[in-house]
């Protein structure tokens, strides 16, 4: 069964384990990148994790509570964190979604949306907003699966001039 654990300051590290995993797993998935965020001290993430328990964000691990003990590094298999817009707090942007690939396709990724879109109604939140990299196709699939529609909305992105962000959005429950 996955269970679904909050990023707090006294799991910073494993934290930092998962997140790190991800930007290793799919590099162009994100708007950060292992190299940078490799170089953050412990204390970091402890802040880091601190910011990400508040009223106004928030941060899960999705834990697998059947991986066995010699796979238990691999027990926390995604990520999913989200923080309601400064100007608006009726908008909360969903950020660092990530399920390992031995995990993917299994209903992990829906279980975090699903934890993220309660959490931003719970705060008032109407609209959940993402960007996501133009050649990431698989994630489009997801997204658009789980509701979420292109807004027409585009950015650069900032690890390769060749791809773009699209910007995807969803009303909260
Ligand atoms: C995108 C990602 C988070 C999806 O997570 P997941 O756990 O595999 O998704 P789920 O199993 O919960 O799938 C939910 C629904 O989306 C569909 N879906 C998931 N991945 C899909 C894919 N690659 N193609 C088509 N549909 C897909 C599932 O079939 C499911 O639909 P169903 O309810 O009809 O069965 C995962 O592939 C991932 O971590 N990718 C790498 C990181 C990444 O790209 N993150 C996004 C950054 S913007």
């Amino acid at each position: 069964m996955i269970v679904l654990k909050p990023i707090t300051p006294d799991r910073a590290l494993i934290f930092k384990a998962v997140r790190l995993r991800a930007l290793q797993d799919t590099p162009s998935a994100f708007g950060s990148t292992y190299s940078k965020e490799s170089q953050l001290t412990d204390d970091a993430w402890i802040e880091r994790s601190a910011n990400w328990s508040n009223d106004r964000s928030t941060g899960y691990l999705a834990f697998d509570e059947e991986q066995n003990e010699e796979e238990r590094a691999d027990a926390y298999c995604g990520i999913a964190a989200s923080y309601l817009n400064e100007q608006n707090p009726q908008k909360a942007h969903l950020i660092s979604m990530w399920v390992a690939p031995d995990h993917r396709q299994s209903g992990v990724g829906k279980i975090l949306i699903d934890a993220i879109e309660r959490w931003a109604t719970h705060r008032g939140a109407h609209t959940l907003l993402l960007t996501v990299t133009s050649s990431n196709h698989p994630a489009i699939a997801f997204y658009t699966r789980l509701g979420f529609s292109m807004t027409g909305n585009t950015e650069p992105y900032p690890n390769d001039p060749a791809l773009i962000e699209y910007e995807m959005s969803k009303p909260t429950p």
